[in-house]
């Protein structure tokens, strides 16, 4: 008898854990509230923690959902798509009220949704878009508008060269919506100016670490003729400040930098001359996510985008405007 109490109580035991981890790290805090009233539950997929820009989104998640005083069912990706799918099993298994979730990339998404939209739960995107054929698979996107912001660091590149430059670009994590669209609106801003040649693109994975590693290797390959740098997001700029400077040469001077996301380390980057210019993308989407969430549980339609709205930062503006910068 002791024997099969021990057995089911371990196997117990495995379905809890199965259930909570969804294969990612996964964690959830609070549960009811303290009259034992029943509080919303949300799951929340996040892709991982590959910058300053997804730390900052993930504070601000959480923070909200506890200023709420809602249940969040947190997962960290690690940066992989399967372990998203996964979380998003889970949470139909723990029942939740609505899912938010950041996708990494933009396909591959239709199955799982299908499988979230039968078991009635609403989808609120955050950050990222998703390529599906039936738009009632989620109920709004919360984000920036990534081709305008790769429009702004191109315009800005092409003044500040005169339209001539040899470009390197450090591109976000493959198939990812702002590595595909940063990409596509900066080369329609130097579309009109012949003399701005992008002469290598790589990916950086939107990773400081890697952004070096990569800017390292362009470096050794060919030292001379490169004259700006756009990277996706600062991280990876940050990580070619390192490498410019251990090459001997002067970011933010003898090759400019133009980069995207606006954190604080970037700021810093210009108040130091290494940054030029930077478009910001908000990552506090926090309020905006719990409002969609409410709103759809109370059963309002929602514009299929709401659109954050960004803006670019130059160096000269960066030493007034960094004490105000909250991420
Ligand atoms: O999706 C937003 C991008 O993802 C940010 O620009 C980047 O820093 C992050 O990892």
């Amino acid at each position: 008898m002791n024997y099969l109490r021990t057995l089911l109580q371990i196997s117990a035991a495995i379905v809890a854990f199965l259930l909570g981890t969804g294969c990612g790290r996964s964690e959830s805090s609070g549960e009811a509230g303290e009259n034992g009233s029943s509080r919303i539950t949300v799951g929340f997929s996040q892709i991982g923690a590959e910058s300053a820009w997804r730390t900052a989104e993930t504070e601000s998640i959480r923070f909200e959902a506890k200023t709420r005083g809602i249940v969040l069912k947190f997962s960290d990706a690690r940066g992989d798509q399967m372990n998203q799918i996964a979380a998003l099993r889970t949470f139909i298994a723990q029942d939740v009220d609505a899912i938010i979730l950041a996708p990494i990339v933009e396909t591959g998404w239709e199955p799982i949704l299908r499988e979230v939209k039968a078991a009635g739960i609403p989808v609120i995107l955050v950050d990222r878009g998703v390529d599906v054929s039936d738009e009632s698979l989620y109920v709004t996107l919360i984000a920036s508008d990534f081709v305008e912001e790769g429009r702004m660091a191109g315009q800005w590149l092409a003044e500040r060269t005169g339209g001539t430059a040899n470009i390197v670009e450090l591109t976000g994590t493959t198939g990812s919506a702002p590595a595909n669209d940063r990409a596509a609106g900066f080369r329609e801003a130097i579309a009109g100016h012949p003399g701005m040649q992008i002469i290598h693109s790589q990916t950086g994975d939107f990773e400081r670490s890697m952004g070096k590693q990569v800017m390292e290797a362009i470096l050794k390959s060919e030292r001379a003729g490169i004259d700006a740098v756009y990277a996706h997001n600062d991280d990876m700029a940050l990580g070619a400040v390192k490498a410019i400077e251990e090459e001997g040469l002067k970011p933010g001077e003898d090759i400019l930098i133009v980069s995207i996301d606006s954190v604080r380390d970037a700021f810093v980057a210009m108040t130091e001359g290494k940054l030029n210019a930077t478009v910001e993308c908000n990552p506090l989407l926090g309020p905006q996510a719990f409002d969609a969430v409410e709103a759809a549980l109370r059963g309002e339609s929602l514009p299929k985008w709401i659109k954050v709205e960004d803006r670019l930062f130059e160096q000269m503006d960066a030493a007034e405007i960094l004490p105000t910068r909250k991420y």
